[in-house]
């Protein structure tokens, strides 16, 4: 409890300073001249906290959509001026006609839900919604055997095998920059996107944020 409130006003602290790692990536989006973020789509809103609130002071217009209702209210009272939606981000996506320059992937760790892994079954349906100059960003998992998260072993398991056929990679377990740069560059390509530039922002020791500067082909 007390590690907990802690780590609540490091957070807090941090955010003022603008010293967390979503403001690294706004500061290098800036510096690529790639900052636009008119209209933004969060995919998975939680309560805001993780960091939303980090990032929204650059933001005109935030679509943010959640499926656990009991989101909604933290969500209203952290975030007022955002459109805040209940749903099933899978679906709503394959049916918004909205488009947005930014779309955020704040995705789970593992497996969750009907075993939806990561972000691998909903990313690809993000490049339909994206305007013509627009930027992608992801939660990435570099090695996920440095999770300090128990997890039983059949679902490390079908994690390792989801992320195997996912990024066609030998192993599934550490994947280098390099691959994760090649692969979602040629998903982009699939999809009418050129890939004008991509980096990678540590956020801590498990995930890795991943941007994608894009415009359509
Ligand atoms: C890592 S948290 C997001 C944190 C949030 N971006 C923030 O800044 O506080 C992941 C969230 O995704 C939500 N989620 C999982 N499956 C979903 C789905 N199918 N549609 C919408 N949200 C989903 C979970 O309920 C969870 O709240």
């Amino acid at each position: 409890m007390l590690i907990e409130k802690i780590k609540i006003i490091r957070r807090k602290a941090l955010r003022l300073l603008e010293l967390r790692p979503i403001h690294r990536v706004i500061r290098q989006l800036k510096q690529n001249d790639y900052l636009i973020m008119d209209h933004v789509l969060e995919v998975y809103g939680y309560t805001g906290e993780f960091h939303t609130l980090d990032y929204v002071k650059y933001v005109n217009q935030l679509d943010i959509w959640e499926i656990d209702p009991t989101c909604e209210i933290h969500l209203k009272n952290n975030l007022p001026r955002a459109n805040v939606k209940i749903t099933d981000s899978y679906a709503e996506l394959r049916k918004t006609d909205e488009r947005f320059d930014t779309v955020v992937l704040d995705n789970p760790r593992g497996i969750f839900g009907d075993e939806k892994c990561e972000h691998f079954e909903i990313i690809e349906d993000c490049f339909r919604v994206l305007t013509d100059r627009s930027v992608l960003i992801a939660n990435i998992i570099p090695d996920i055997l440095v999770s300090k998260y128990v997890t039983p072993k059949e679902t490390v398991f079908m994690h390792i095998l989801k992320r195997k056929s996912f990024y066609r990679h030998e192993d599934g377990i550490s994947i280098s920059e390099q691959h994760f740069s090649t692969f979602y560059t040629d998903m982009a390509c699939k999809n009418g996107f050129i890939v004008r530039n991509i980096f990678f922002v540590k956020r801590n020791y498990l995930f890795t944020y991943i941007i994608l500067c894009l415009e359509k082909n």
